[in-house]
């Protein structure tokens, strides 16, 4: 019997100071770093762990900081990097290429003395097919940790077990590849290099919880869960049984309702919370949102937040977004806390999804956007670069390197108007946006009427108001194209109009429902100096969005 030594901070652990207390994770403004793509320390091309350590000044920490409260750093484990770190090799190490573990340690200090908590990407779905597990297990069917991945007969014909097929079908169309050693065929939604774990396996279940405990006990303030919502199989595949899909061949990849999922959340939630303030934000790519919110489970008992990739897909238009988020705020279920997110590695980033052509109109939606996702009820997760308006950058042909084309989200973060960006003295592994001579966050935090100098001031907002970052949200009836909203909490009002049409709208006050006097703009997406415009009208000039006081205070 283990006695748990572990509650709390161990003495040797360090704790994030000056920054938010336990609902950190729901107050706070987090941010992802691809750690590849951040900051290169040593000239490979490569980003690494101490370059985000470099970098943190940016992060927060200082007056001209952008202010934020965690990271989510993507996958730094050793990786034949297959696709790019979510092919993990050993998951308590750091991959060369991005350091040591001491390396690690140092950039937690770092953060955690910035008030900056670290969240570590944990990828339990699948393995890297070099990890000594998979080795193990697909050198005999006798292997102790033969059981340990999703094994399945041929159909008598040959064909694979079932007509799941891969999401990396530029690669491979099944999700399953057959292994001439052993007669069998292995379960890989993704990449053949990622063979599924057996989560019906308490062995693989152990080994996670000391995987999570591992990283807990270094003082990391969370994880990030890479595809959530499908590590556990349906159990008639898991145990090597040849019949189709149950729900019939229309499902092209495992189910994501499988009960025995939502119990092993339950089980590291309990894990959890033998920690102080610990959090989880799983990758759950469930389009129902009645469904989306069952992965914070019935009892908030599953994960903290699940991320909510609604905005990624939403066309522009105030309905949608007001359509979204109105959705969302009416499943999720009491207590549990929503969240949003404009961008991430795997999307095109928002001012190009926004430009329709036309990068600069991309960005002045983006400033639109950024108002949306720093003032709504629910925690923002801010895409690395997305705070200066990157956008995706053109790559050679001869330049893609992943698997499903998703290099342009993730070319290096633009810190200078030099060709390699401030990024690396090296050759950067990606091109280098050629943006960055104009695009970049040295010459942004000079300039007030900068995206940077915008998403600092949203931010500092949304830390001063008690109202933003935890207040009830309420929307307002206002024109067709204005979302229009309400956060209040004990008598601190906040309203925010976002224009989301390229033409002036007037909005009448009356119409919004909210008492006339004392009205003040706290922030506009429109360059500061703006005009006064409140009379019975609020005029919002095209894509504008601003942010009211009600009481003048
Ligand atoms: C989701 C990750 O965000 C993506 O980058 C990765 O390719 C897949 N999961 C597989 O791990
Ligand atoms: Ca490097």
């Amino acid at each position: 019997m283990i006695v748990n030594a572990r509650r709390g901070y161990p003495d040797e652990v360090s704790r994030p100071r000056g920054g938010l207390g336990p609902e950190w994770w729901r107050e706070g403004v987090l941010y992802q770093v691809y750690p590849r793509s951040y900051q290169d320390s040593n000239g490979d091309g490569i980003g690494d762990l101490r370059g985000i350590t470099q970098r943190l000044d940016h992060l927060a920490g200082r007056d001209d900081s952008l202010g934020i409260d965690g990271i989510w750093i993507s996958p730094f484990f050793p990786s034949p990097m297959a696709d790019f770190g979510y092919d993990v090799a050993d998951y308590t190490d750091v991959d060369p290429r991005f350091g040591t573990l001491a390396d690690f340690d140092e950039l937690l200090a770092q953060a955690h003395a910035r008030g900056i908590r670290i969240i570590v990407d944990l990828v339990p779905n699948h393995t890297s097919d070099q990890h000594p597990w998979f080795a193990e297990s697909r050198s005999s069917r006798t292997n102790p940790k033969r059981d340990w991945y999703v094994w399945a007969d041929p159909k008598p014909d040959g064909s694979p077990p079932n007509a799941w097929r891969s999401v990396f079908n530029r690669v491979k169309k099944e999700a399953w590849t057959f292994d001439a050693t052993t007669g069998q065929y292995y379960l890989h939604p993704f990449l053949p290099q990622q063979p599924d774990l057996n989560w019906w396996n308490p062995e693989v279940r152990k080994a996670f919880e000391g995987i999570l405990r591992f990283w807990l006990d270094r003082g990391a303030d969370g994880f990030r869960i890479d595809v959530a919502h499908k590590t556990v199989k349906p159990r008639d595949i898991g145990a090597g049984l040849f019949g189709e899909n149950p729900r019939g061949t229309r499902d092209f990849t495992p189910p994501a309702d499988e009960p025995e999922l939502h119990a092993l959340l339950r089980t590291w939630r309990k894990l959890l919370n033998e920690y102080d303030d610990r959090m989880t934000v799983g990758e759950c790519v469930v389009l129902d949102p009645d469904r989306l919110v069952d992965f914070y489970g019935a009892d908030n008992d599953e994960l903290h937040l699940a991320f909510n990739f609604h905005f990624l897909r939403a066309p522009w238009g105030a309905q949608s977004f007001r359509d979204r988020t109105e959705t969302f705020e009416r499943v999720i279920p009491n207590g549990a806390w929503p969240d949003y997110t404009l961008s991430n590695h795997d999307n095109p980033r928002a001012v190009s999804r926004y430009a329709g052509g036309d990068i600069s109109r991309g960005r002045r939606r983006g400033r639109l956007a950024a108002m949306m996702l720093l003032t709504l009820r629910g925690t923002p997760f801010i895409y690395y670069g997305e705070e200066i308006g990157m956008a995706d950058a053109p790559i050679p042909a001869k330049r893609i390197v992943d698997v499903a084309g998703r290099d342009p989200e993730r070319t290096p973060m633009q810190w200078d108007a030099s060709p390699a960006a401030g990024f690396t003295t090296g050759d950067p592994w990606l091109p280098v946006n050629p943006e960055t001579a104009t695009i970049n966050v040295e010459a942004q935090r000079r300039d007030p009427s900068s995206m940077f100098s915008l998403y600092r001031r949203l931010i500092a907002e949304r830390r001063a108001s008690p109202a933003l970052r935890r207040g009830s949200y309420r929307t307002l009836p206002a024109p067709n194209d204005v979302f229009a909203y309400a956060r209040e909490l004990d008598g601190e009002r906040r309203v925010v109009l976002l224009n989301f049409a390229d033409r002036a709208v007037p909005v009448p006050i009356a119409k919004l429902g909210i008492p006339p006097d004392g009205l003040r703009i706290d922030a506009s997406t429109e360059p500061p100096g703006g005009h006064e415009r409140i009379g019975k009208t609020i005029e919002l000039a095209p894509d504008e969005g601003v942010l009211l006081d009600l009481d003048g205070s």
